[in-house]
């Protein structure tokens, strides 16, 4: 075997057995590499007598044009082999069932105020909100509350300290200061309030949070509340009556509802009213619809013509009917949880029980899913 010929078959070896493209990077630079085996062969030529040349120059010009395709070959073989263990080390099994993924679940409170905010809103309502820390004028005095009024006092309200004003805010005890607040923007009294920018007419409800200071099975310190407003020129306490019957029937989705008002007392409407509902108490749980029992589960009225003069309506000119509800305890009614205070104590096995699909079909009577 001739020099070349053996240098040749030490390299097909050598790239043969090259089991990686660093191994067959090593393989080439040796060869062909500046100083490789081939290229200092190559180098010699320049040597040579012109015969040598003519003999040893296509035989050492075609050992570096098969040693270059050898390599290349040998590339190509192991690029593709490396490919093919990447595919299969990162394949994806379609067919493997998905690992269970956690679900967040709507709060019955959130669920139960979408399905009366659809309601209204199906009615005409508009929406308005105002701020959980009040002054004592819209949450009290432009309400019509005297000043002694017991829901003034410490123990139900949660009074803030003393501003640099001398002033002393609170958490507001319900909704009703946003009616307030609508009814002075809507009479211009009240500029930059951003709540709907309604002049009379005004059809609003009021959802949001409220603070007092209590705490059993049906009280926390925080609940939430739907206020509702509707001022005009012709309104008398039918259509509050017709408003909350129609909104009863569809909230608790049966026309088998029975209710009725009893007269009460709130310092900012005349007459006053309270609903109740005919229910099934017997047996611990509660059933609307049936039995022979009532539970109260709203108050309301026409807008006291003081309140409309706080706020700067002519009750000569508007009058209107209110009403506020309490949204947990609506809830509560409607899907029977037991109690209010389990509703914000945040137990996460109690809300993968009570909670809402964010996903389920729309709801039949409300269209809301
Ligand atoms: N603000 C009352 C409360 O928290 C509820 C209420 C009663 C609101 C009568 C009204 C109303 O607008 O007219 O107990």
């Amino acid at each position: 075997m001739t020099d070349l010929s053996k240098l040749e078959a030490d390299l097909v070896a050598a790239v043969a057995g090259a089991a990686d493209l660093a191994a067959l990077e090593a393989v080439r630079v040796a060869a062909l590499g500046k100083s490789g085996s081939v290229s200092e062969l190559l180098k010699t030529m320049g040597g040579l007598s012109p015969d040598e040349r003519r003999e040893r120059g296509p035989l050492i010009n075609g050992l570096r044009d098969r040693i270059t395709a050898a390599l290349t070959v040998r590339k190509a073989e192991l690029e593709e082999a490396a490919l093919n263990t990447k595919l299969a080390a990162e394949r994806v099994d379609l067919s493997l069932p998905a690992p269970p993924e956690r679900r967040g679940r709507v709060h019955p409170t959130m669920q139960t105020l979408d399905e009366m905010i659809a309601i209204f809103a199906d009615m005409g309502f508009g929406l308005a909100e105002g701020p959980d820390i009040e002054d004592d004028f819209h949450n009290f005095t432009a309400l019509n509350f005297p000043p002694k009024h017991p829901a003034r006092e410490m123990h139900d309200t949660f009074w803030l300290p003393e501003d640099a004003n001398g002033e002393r805010k609170l958490l507001r005890t319900h909704t009703s200061p946003v009616q307030i607040r609508v009814m002075q923007q809507a009479s211009g009294k009240l500029p930059g309030w951003i709540a709907t920018g309604q002049a009379p007419p005004i059809r609003v409800i009021v959802p949001g949070r409220v603070y007092r200071s209590d705490s059993d099975a049906t009280h926390t310190p925080m609940f939430h509340q739907l206020e509702g407003l509707v001022i005009d020129r012709a309104i008398h306490m039918g259509h509050l009556k017709w408003t909350l019957d129609a909104f009863t029937r569809r909230f608790f989705e049966s026309d088998a509802v029975v209710t009725r008002f009893r007269p009460h007392h709130f310092p900012f409407t005349e007459p006053s009213a309270e609903m109740d509902v005919q229910c099934d108490r017997s047996g611990g749980s509660v059933k609307i619809g049936e039995g022979s029992d009532w539970l109260e589960i709203l108050g309301g009225g026409m807008v006291h013509p003081k309140v409309l003069a706080n706020c700067g309506l002519d009750p000569d000119e508007w009058q209107g009917f209110a009403f506020g509800l309490g949204v947990d305890r609506l809830g509560m009614l409607k899907y029977g949880m037991p109690d209010l205070r389990d509703m914000f104590a945040a137990d996460i096995r109690w809300l993968e029980h009570w909670g809402f699909s964010a996903f389920q079909a729309p709801n039949p009577a409300t269209g809301l899913s």
